[in-house]
């Protein structure tokens, strides 16, 4: 098997990369004052129980933790939202961002890809992340929103600004640093909901043929979403559209260079592409965490969790639990069945999957046409993003 930790030099936070887990399936963690699920039928069981499990992790943040939030609206920030709002707000989302709004658009990325791929041969190196990873699903989600490609390197500047940090969460000690990083988050956001108001304004007077129109027309019950909702929604589908996608491309090609019999495989047989991205997504988790609060005390594992507090989802984790994978430091696209939690469980599972993996199956098939081998160059190193619950490259130059 190859030493994945050394030949890539994966951050020490990447816990999860490093060897197999050694202590309980659901552990207390002091030092940050919240709780971790590790075992793949325990995330589970949390993910399948919001009652018990709320997707509102601000109502347990420390107070003083929040004192910049105080402007700061998440209405209609599904991923945050518990039944029976959520499962409102949900259905009138997807009935503007449907399945056949998203399988429309693979000739498009199969275009955008090919441009990208052919702007790229005019330079002497090729990086795949700000020659594909990137652009590709960026342009793709700004198109289908209907925003302007062009301004992806203003996307670019607010994702990076709200995602990559080194720092560790913690609930206790709220100090200045936390404060801080806090404030420093907002001022991407602020400008970020401003963008998307102007455009949302926009469409209520003149809809377009794009998501956002039907965002701000869809109906359900007769009632329709109001500008704060559509606003954080798309903000949601502008960040999670580019950011997760561009690590399952990372991800993905990094997968094929560790285990190179697995890329001969894949370019014989095409068809084995799906399950090449599936076991991707279990191999290098993209999120490897969610949260959520308890709502009452719960048992879980072999513990006891109080009322009110933060417990944090392994996915990563999860997906390499011996019970359920076996020999789980090994890719195998061919695990039959692969019920990886890449994507989430129950009522919150990724409305996006079926966008990520089309993105991730068209871009892999015209990669491996276009360059007769993906190998990463032993003289210009891969480079992990350092943010402790993500695992995905930033930097991956190929040979
Ligand atoms: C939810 C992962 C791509 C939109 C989620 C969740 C995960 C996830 C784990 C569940 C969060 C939770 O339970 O708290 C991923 C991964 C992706 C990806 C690994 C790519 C490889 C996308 C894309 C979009 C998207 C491309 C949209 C364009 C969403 C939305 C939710 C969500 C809207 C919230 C669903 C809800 O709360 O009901 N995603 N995602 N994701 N994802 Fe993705």
């Amino acid at each position: 098997m190859a030493d994945i930790v050394q030949r890539y030099d994966i951050p020490k936070q990447h816990t999860w990369l490093h060897g197999p887990h050694t202590g309980k399936p659901v552990e207390f963690d002091a030092g940050a004052g919240m709780w971790n699920v590790y075992g793949f039928h325990e995330a589970q069981e949390v993910l399948g129980d919001p009652g018990a499990f709320s997707s509102d992790t601000m109502r347990i943040i420390p107070k003083e933790m929040l004192a910049s939030f105080e402007d700061f609206s998440l209405e209609g920030f599904l991923t945050q939202i518990d039944p029976p709002e959520h499962g409102k707000l949900r259905k009138l989302v997807s009935s503007a961002f449907t399945r056949k709004v998203v399988a429309d658009l693979e000739p498009r990325i199969a275009e955008i890809t090919r441009e990208l791929l052919d702007a790229a041969r005019e330079r002497d190196r090729f990086e795949l992340v700000t020659d594909l990873a990137y652009p590709l699903p960026v342009i793709v989600i700004a198109e289908l929103l209907g925003v302007p490609a062009s301004d992806r390197a203003l996307f670019k500047r607010w994702a990076d600004a709200l995602f990559q940090r080194e720092a560790k969460v913690s609930l206790n000690e709220p100090d200045a640093a936390a404060e801080a990083e806090v404030q420093a988050a907002m001022k991407p956001w602020r400008e970020m909901s401003g963008y998307l108001q102007a455009h949302v304004t926009e469409r209520r007077r003149a809809p377009r043929a794009d998501l956002l129109s039907l965002l701000v027309q869809a109906e359900v019950d007769g009632e329709r979403l109001p500008d704060e909702q559509v606003v954080n929604f798309a903000i949601i589908l502008l960040l999670a559209g580019h950011i997760t996608t561009t690590m399952l491309l990372g991800n993905t090609v990094l997968c094929l260079d560790a285990f190179p019999e697995q890329q001969e495989r894949v370019r014989a047989d095409r068809s084995a592409i799906p399950d090449v991205i599936e076991e991707s997504l279990r191999y290098f988790t993209p999120f490897a965490a969610v949260g959520r609060s308890t709502m009452r005390e719960v048992e879980l594992g072999d513990v006891t969790i109080p009322a009110d507090q933060m417990v944090m989802v392994w996915l990563a984790w999860a997906n390499r639990d011996p019970r359920q994978f076996a020999d789980p430091a090994v890719f195998d696209p061919g695990r039959d069945p692969n019920p990886h939690l890449a994507f989430g469980r129950g009522i919150h599972f990724c409305l996006g999957a079926p966008l990520a993996r089309l993105e991730g199956r068209v871009a892999l098939d015209i990669l491996l046409d276009r360059r007769e081998e993906l190998r990463t160059d032993p003289d210009d190193p891969v480079q992990f993003i350092p943010t402790p619950t993500m695992t995905g490259v930033r930097r991956l130059p190929l040979l």
